[in-house]
């Protein structure tokens, strides 16, 4: 099967760096979202990360502007009946995820491949909402997409064999490295780092440290490229919570509650970079 054009929900932070990284790769890229100011502010967000590129000359200007014309942007799912492959990057919510797949089953030709960049949610799960669920698995990149080089792989249960070839060979031609993560929750990466982040939000709360301070310890302590809480305002604090609600709902394990502090923010409105606030204040760029 060729692969010619790509359809990507979502086009937020993980959604925009996969269409740019897809376009880039020489896909045809279908980007939709609910509407059309979301889909402009992630087309902003691809020229500026083009741009950067440009800048330290990853890139050239025909480049550039040969991906940005490779994008087209929608808010109708029923133009995805032109898509070989989906990759769904919309919000880390089951009931949004499950709707979307089986919208993708009723309007993508039959044998397009359907994946989730979920970071938490089970592909079983996602992939029975389809009437094509060996043709459903999960593509899980790293954020941003454009710079981190891994994609975790996850088979379903009723993945096929020849799916989950076509996903591997997707990432590689997206340049990235390919991992394959069995299907329980978070996978592998966010398994082993959201728990992490969430620890370092429980520390904040009962007082060990500053904000700053907890940042600087794992840093120099530990050799981390980012504090728990300037990657935490990076992920996003709602997505962070949604994936411990996952972990904490699927196995019943407790401790993978979210932090009181972590939920409070979120009540907030402080989501991370996103919204401006999140541990730390962007609208002043002074901490918090
Ligand atoms: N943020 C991260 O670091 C990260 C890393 C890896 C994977 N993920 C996963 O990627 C997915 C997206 O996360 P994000 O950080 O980009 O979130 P985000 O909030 O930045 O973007 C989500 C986008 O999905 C859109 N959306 C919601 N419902 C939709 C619908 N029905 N149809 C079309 N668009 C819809 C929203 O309007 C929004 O623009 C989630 O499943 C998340 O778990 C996130």
């Amino acid at each position: 099967m060729k692969i010619k054009t790509i359809g990507v929900i979502g086009s937020g932070l993980m959604g925009s760096g996969i269409a740019q990284v897809a376009a880039s790769s020489g896909l045809d890229v279908l980007l939709l979202d609910v509407d059309q100011a979301r889909l402009q502010k992630g087309l902003a967000s691809i020229s500026e990360s083009l741009d950067r590129l440009l800048k330290k000359e990853k890139i050239t200007s025909v480049q550039r502007s040969e991906t940005l014309k490779r994008i087209q942007l929608t808010t109708q799912i029923s133009d995805f009946s032109k898509a070989d492959f989906v990759i769904e990057a919309a919000t880390e919510n089951v009931p949004v995820k499950l709707d979307l797949f089986k919208k993708c089953d009723e309007v993508c030709p039959k044998e397009a491949i359907l994946v989730s960049n979920t970071s938490s949610i089970s592909i079983t799960r996602i992939a029975a909402a389809t009437r094509r669920p060996e043709k459903v698995a999960g593509m899980h990149f790293m954020n941003p997409v454009p710079l981190m080089k891994l994609v975790e792989g996850i088979r379903g249960l009723r993945t096929s064999n020849e799916t989950f070839a076509l996903v591997r060979e997707l990432a590689q031609k997206m340049g990235k490295t390919f991992i394959e993560a069995k299907d329980s929750p978070a996978f592998v990466v966010n398994r082993i780092l959201v728990p992490m982040l969430n620890e370092a939000v429980f520390a904040l709360q009962e007082g060990l440290a500053s904000v700053e301070d907890i940042d600087t310890a794992m840093k120099l302590g530990c050799n981390f490229p980012m504090g728990p809480f300037e990657l935490l305002d990076y992920v996003g604090l709602d997505t962070a919570q949604a994936i411990l609600e996952v972990m904490f709902h699927d196995t019943g394990d407790s401790k993978y509650r979210a932090c009181p502090l972590l939920k409070k923010y979120v009540e907030a409105g402080y989501t991370g970079r996103k919204s401006g606030r999140g541990f730390y204040d962007y609208t002043s760029q002074s901490a918090k």
